[in-house]
Formats: structure tokens, C-alpha cells, sequence
């Protein structure tokens, strides 16, 4: 397995896989088919069959899979038994939001620091982590390892901002500022833009009520 490159696609779709194992093993389910898989997946089994064969198939025919050694697995392709220390630049809204969210931790993300620039929020505790004045950044970073830079502040301050954190050595940020960042190639840059989302959702929408209304039109014409 090791150095076999395996496409973004799969990459991307391993999350959903891990998720529903997690269920299926809360559930004490102890082995699953692809076929059972891809019912509540509505995914094909091939396709997970497929999938799944990328990492030397786990499964075995007539048996299906061992629902706790694939979740396992994949948790480990995916990183998960790794520990990742977080911090928040910028404690606003969203900032907070991301702070005060337990399941991150659950996933071996630990949230070690929450920066600002607003004086006005400086020692406020969220779930036990204060936030510390941007001054602080550097000498912070330099004592404690930090693997994942959360961005939550302004999309004008975003860029400069992302450089500095890549000065400081951190390798990976997690942009949620609506603006490309432009950083070097070997930084890890993962964007999150829920507006994003709403448009597909919108995309969607429109094109069924599109199609409905077309359906309706054609109905009246054979009436
Ligand atoms: P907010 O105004 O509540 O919070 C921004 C915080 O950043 C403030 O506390 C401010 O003092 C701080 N800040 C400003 N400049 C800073 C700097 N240079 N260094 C450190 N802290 C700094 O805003 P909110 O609603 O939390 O949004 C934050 C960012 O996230 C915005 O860019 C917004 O557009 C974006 N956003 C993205 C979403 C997404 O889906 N990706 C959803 C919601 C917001």
C-alpha cells in the first residue's frame, strides 16, 4: 500500500465511509456486505468494492467486511490515529463556534490556542483555552507544536495573516476566509466555504423547480 498513490476521489469519499462504519460499529454490527454498504451509502457496490480494493480490499468474498478492522484502517489511512494540535486565529462568530465544538477532539484534533486581535476578548475561556492576543502568536508557537492553523478572521486580513502563520512553520491552514490565499506549495490549504455549499444547494434547486415547471407546461399543452 505504502507510496501506491490513490486518487483525490477516493480520498474524498473515505470521510462518508468512515462515518457510516462508525455508526455501524455503535450499533455492534461486526460485519457488512458492499452490497448492505452501498444500501445505506446509495453508493454502488462496485463503486465501494472499487474503493475499498485501493487500500488491498478488505473484505473477503461471502463474508463481507469487518466493520471494526475497516473503520480502523481507514481511520489510519486518513490519519486519524494521529493527534493534530490546533489553534483559532480569530475568536468571532464562527471562531468560537469552531472552539466550542467537542467532536474535533473526538477525531484526535486538539484545539491548544484561540487568537484575536480584539483586546476586548483577551482572557476569555472557551471549553478551558483563552484567548491570547496575536502578540503572543509566535512565542506560542515556538513552545508548543501546532500542526492546523484555523482562519477565522476578515478576508482582508486573511492573506498576510496565513503568511505570517507559515513563517511561523505551521504546514497546514483551514480557511475559512472567503478568499484564495496564495500560498506556498508544499502548505497544506483546505478551504471551507459554506457559502459554496448554499450555491450548489441553490443549483439544485433551481434545476428542479425548472424541470417542474417545465413538466407542468407540457401537461397544460396536453390538456
Ligand atoms: P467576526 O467578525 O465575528 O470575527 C472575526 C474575528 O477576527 C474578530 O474577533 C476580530 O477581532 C478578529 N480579527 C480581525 N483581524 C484579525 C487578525 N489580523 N488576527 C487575528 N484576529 C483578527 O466574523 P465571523 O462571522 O466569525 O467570520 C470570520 C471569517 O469567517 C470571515 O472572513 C467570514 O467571511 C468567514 N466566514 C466563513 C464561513 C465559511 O463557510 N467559510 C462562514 C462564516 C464566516
Amino acid at each position: 500500500m505504502q507510496g501506491k498513490e490513490i486518487s483525490l476521489a477516493v480520498i474524498q469519499r473515505l470521510p462518508r465511509y468512515y462515518r457510516y462504519l462508525g455508526e455501524l460499529l455503535e450499533n455492534d454490527v461486526v460485519r457488512i456486505s458492499s452490497k448492505e454498504l452501498s444500501e445505506r451509502m446509495n453508493v454502488t457496490a462496485s463503486q465501494i468494492r472499487q474503493d475499498l480494493n485501493n487500500f488491498g480490499g478488505f473484505g473477503q468474498q461471502g463474508y463481507g467486511y469487518n466493520v471494526e478492522y475497516l473503520y480502523s484502517e481507514i481511520g489510519k489511512i486518513l490519519g486519524l490515529d494521529r493527534k493534530y494540535n490546533v489553534i483559532i486565529i480569530g475568536a468571532g462568530n464562527l471562531g468560537q463556534a469552531l472552539a466550542n465544538y467537542t467532536d474535533f477532539e473526538r477525531r484526535g484534533f486538539n484545539i491548544k490556542g484561540i487568537f484575536d486581535v480584539n483586546p476586548r476578548l483577551e482572557g476569555i475561556s472557551i471549553r478551558g483555552v483563552e484567548i491570547q492576543m496575536m502578540d503572543n502568536l509566535a512565542e506560542f508557537v515556538g513552545k508548543n507544536k501546532i500542526h492546523i492553523a484555523a482562519l477565522t478572521i476578515p478576508k482582508i486580513k486573511a492573506p498576510q495573516t496565513a503568511k505570517e502563520i507559515v513563517a511561523l512553520g505551521i504546514k497546514a491552514i483551514w480557511n475559512f476566509a472567503p478568499v484564495d490565499l496564495n500560498l506556498p506549495s508544499d502548505v497544506i490549504v483546505e478551504n471551507v466555504h459554506l457559502a459554496e455549499s448554499l450555491m450548489r444547494i441553490s443549483y439544485t434547486l433551481k434545476d428542479l423547480e425548472d424541470r417542474n415547471e417545465n413538466s407542468e407546461t407540457l401537461k397544460t399543452e396536453e390538456n
